[in-house]
């Protein structure tokens, strides 16, 4: 049988499109001996938040670290409820948990993301939040969670984790919400080449509390104001990403791209393919299919024998973890995201990913006869 080994994502192939910028972004900063919260953190501070849309951004160590500080510096604690979606990844509720904040789980709709027909049922008077992941690079129904939070005086958090770039009705995702908070682990759009992450507000007083928070509690050296965290973005990645933006808007047009002849190709009967809302645009992150009659693992299966390498975003909703079992969820409370966690399936989506490669995915989906 014919086999070709693609991975599901592929970054080696997406540093060799531009390896020496990166290469002598390494070397400059190597050779400047400063190598923590310097010009190359304060330059793409700047730089992203340009891109984004908003007047401040604050870079830090990882996506989760960027939900940790927005919700701390949003007051949430123990009796606060946030609002997110029960498919979202479960570093979305350990930012509000381990504030001491619960979530408050909606079902996920036909886009993968929040059913925002649902948000309202899930309002309490302890409701403090709306967390909008951008699950699989595509940007929630922003109006509708927008009035929904004014009606009920609820602040709105933007994971825009997955979605670099991403737009709602032409406005940058990340400038949408009160806070937004970006990963820049190396997978995602603007990925780094090691962790980061960064929030992005329009508020000096929030984006100034951020660098305090982030940096133990200081503003001045040695001078704490508050128990703070070592959550700094240092300048390696700093620099790297800086290289790394330039291409983030020609890279989420490769993957479209990709997006468009997995669209075009896919025809098997038993694979339902992604959806976009209108009003929302797609980076396709992921390219994630549902699988029908209980045949995701066959295909899983059958695609990995023909080398075609897949992921599985994600197995176990938060509710149904481990880590979450204290909140009391058994299995049947959020059955439209369970049903999700057993159909879902994402099929290879990386830059530099070739027609060759991408049309072996094709073929062999189609392949798949259950
Ligand atoms: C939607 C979402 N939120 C948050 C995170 C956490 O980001 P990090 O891995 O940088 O902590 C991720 C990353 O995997 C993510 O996909």
């Amino acid at each position: 049988m014919k086999s070709m080994q693609i991975m599901p994502n592929n970054l080696k192939r997406q540093y060799d499109l531009h390896a020496e910028e990166y290469r002598a972004k390494v070397c400059e900063v190597l050779d400047s001996g400063w190598y923590v919260l310097g010009r190359e953190v304060v330059t793409f501070e700047s730089e992203w938040a340009a891109y984004v849309g908003t007047a401040h951004c604050a870079g830090v160590a990882s996506g989760l670290d960027a939900l940790i500080i927005a919700f701390r510096i949003l007051g949430i604690h123990e009796g606060d409820e946030v609002i997110v979606a029960a498919n979202a990844y479960i570093a979305c509720v350990m930012g509000i948990t381990i504030n001491g904040g619960t979530p408050a789980f909606v079902e996920p709709d036909e886009y993968n993301n929040i059913d925002v027909t649902r948000i309202e049922e899930a309002v309490t008077p302890r409701t403090k939040a709306i967390l909008a992941v951008h699950l699989f690079g595509q940007c929630c129904d922003m109006d509708a969670i927008r009035e929904v939070a004014d009606r009920h005086s609820l602040y709105v958090v933007e994971d825009c984790a997955q979605a670099h770039g991403n737009h709602w009705h032409g406005k940058r995702a990340g400038s949408l919400g009160d806070i937004s908070c970006f990963s820049f682990y190396p997978s995602k759009g603007c990925g780094a080449f090691g962790d980061g992450g960064a929030l992005c507000t329009n508020s000096p007083e929030w984006d100034a509390q951020a660098r305090v928070i982030r940096n133990y509690g200081s503003e001045r050296r040695y001078h704490n104001s508050v128990v703070g965290m070592n959550s700094r973005l240092d300048e390696i990645q700093a620099g790297l990403l800086r290289v790394k933006m330039r291409y983030l808007d020609e890279m989420n047009e490769e993957r479209c791209a990709i997006a468009a002849a997995y669209n075009a190709g896919i025809s098997n009967p038993l694979v339902i393919k992604p959806k976009v809302r209108p009003g929302a645009d797609s980076s396709w992150h992921q390219y994630v299919i549902h699988v029908r009659g209980g045949k995701r693992d066959a295909l899983k299966e059958f695609l990995a024998q023909r080398g075609v390498g897949t992921i599985i975003h994600y197995p176990i909703p938060p509710h149904l973890s481990e880590a979450y079992r204290y909140l009391g969820f058994g299995s049947g409370s959020f059955p439209i995201a369970e049903r999700a966690a057993g159909e879902v399936l994402s099929l290879p989506m990386y830059n530099g990913m070739t027609a060759e490669e991408q049309s072996w995915v094709i073929e062999s989906v189609n392949a798949f006869e259950g």
